[in-house]
C-alpha cells in the first residue's frame, strides 16, 4: 500500500515537472514572438496548413518567362523522407510549422524534446495568432494596391480556410529584392497586417512602371 502511494506521488510529481517545463517551452518560445499590443506576430498559423500544395507551383517563375519584370522560384525542403515545398521562414525554410520550431528550437536554444510538446508549441502559437483578415482598410487601399503592381508577388487569389475565402497576400515564392547583400526573400503573408501597407521601402516602388 504504501508503494503504491509513493508511486502515485511519483506519478504526480513527474506529471507537474512536465507540465511546467511544457509552459517554460512555450514562454521561451513566445519571448520573441509577441508584439507590444499581446498579439503574436505572425497570423494565420491553422491557416497555411490549408494552403492548396499547388499554391506556390500556380506562380512560380524562376526565369520569368511571362516577362513582368519579377522572377520568383519556389524552395522545396525535405520532410519525413519526401521532397515538400517550403512556406514558413522568411528564407523559406520550411514546409510545416513542425518542422521550422525545430529550427527555432536549434537556432535558440529552446529544446523542444518530443512530438507532444511540439503539438503543445503549435497549439499555443495558433490559439494567440490574429486570424487571417484583409489588411485593407478601404476598397481605395485594394485599388491602389491593384494599380501598383503589388500583386505580382502578394498575389490576391484566395483559398478556402473554415468556409471563408482567406486571401494571403503571398506567393510564398523567394524574390531577389535587390539589396546588395541581400539573400532572396519569401514575400511576406500581409494578410492581418496592421500597420500601414506603404511604410516599406519596397512598398512606395510603382511595380507596373
Ligand atoms: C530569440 C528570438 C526567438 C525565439 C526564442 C524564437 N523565435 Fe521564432 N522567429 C524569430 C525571428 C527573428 C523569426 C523571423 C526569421 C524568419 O522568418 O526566418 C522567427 C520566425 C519563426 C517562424 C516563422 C514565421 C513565418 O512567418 O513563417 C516560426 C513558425 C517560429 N519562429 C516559431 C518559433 C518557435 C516554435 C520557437 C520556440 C522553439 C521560436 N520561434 C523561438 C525569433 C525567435
Ligand atoms: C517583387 C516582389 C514584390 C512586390 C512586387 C511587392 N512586394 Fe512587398 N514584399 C516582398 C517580399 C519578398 C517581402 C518580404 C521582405 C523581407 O522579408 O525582408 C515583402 C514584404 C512586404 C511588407 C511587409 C514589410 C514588413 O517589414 O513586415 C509590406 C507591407 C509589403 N511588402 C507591401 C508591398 C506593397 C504595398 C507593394 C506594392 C507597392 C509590394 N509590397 C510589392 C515582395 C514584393
Amino acid at each position: 500500500m504504501q508503494r503504491l502511494i509513493l508511486a502515485a506521488c511519483l506519478l504526480a510529481t513527474h506529471a507537474l515537472a512536465n507540465a511546467a517545463s511544457k509552459d517554460q517551452t512555450i514562454r521561451a518560445c513566445l519571448s520573441c514572438h509577441i508584439d507590444e499590443a499581446g498579439k503574436l506576430d505572425i497570423v494565420g498559423i491553422k491557416a497555411l496548413d490549408a494552403l492548396p500544395p499547388d499554391w506556390q507551383m500556380r506562380f512560380e517563375d524562376a526565369f520569368d518567362m511571362d516577362s513582368d519584370g519579377i522572377a520568383g522560384r519556389l524552395q522545396f525542403v525535405s520532410g519525413h523522407g519526401q521532397p515538400l515545398i517550403a512556406k514558413w521562414g522568411s528564407n523559406l525554410a520550411a514546409a510545416r510549422f513542425e518542422d521550422f520550431a525545430l529550427i527555432a528550437s536549434a537556432a535558440h536554444a529552446v529544446p523542444l524534446e518530443s512530438d507532444a510538446i511540439i503539438k503543445t508549441v503549435k497549439e499555443a502559437f495558433a490559439a494567440r495568432s490574429p486570424s487571417p483578415t484583409s489588411p485593407f482598410a478601404t476598397e481605395g487601399e485594394r485599388g491602389r494596391f491593384d494599380a501598383q503592381g503589388c500583386p505580382l508577388c502578394h498575389v490576391t487569389e484566395t483559398f478556402e480556410f473554415e468556409g471563408q475565402d482567406v486571401m494571403p497576400l503571398s506567393d510564398f515564392l523567394l524574390h531577389d529584392m535587390g539589396g546588395p547583400n541581400d539573400k532572396p526573400k519569401r514575400t511576406k503573408p500581409l494578410w492581418g497586417y496592421s500597420q500601414s501597407l506603404w511604410q516599406t521601402a519596397h512598398a512606395q516602388r510603382n511595380w507596373n512602371k
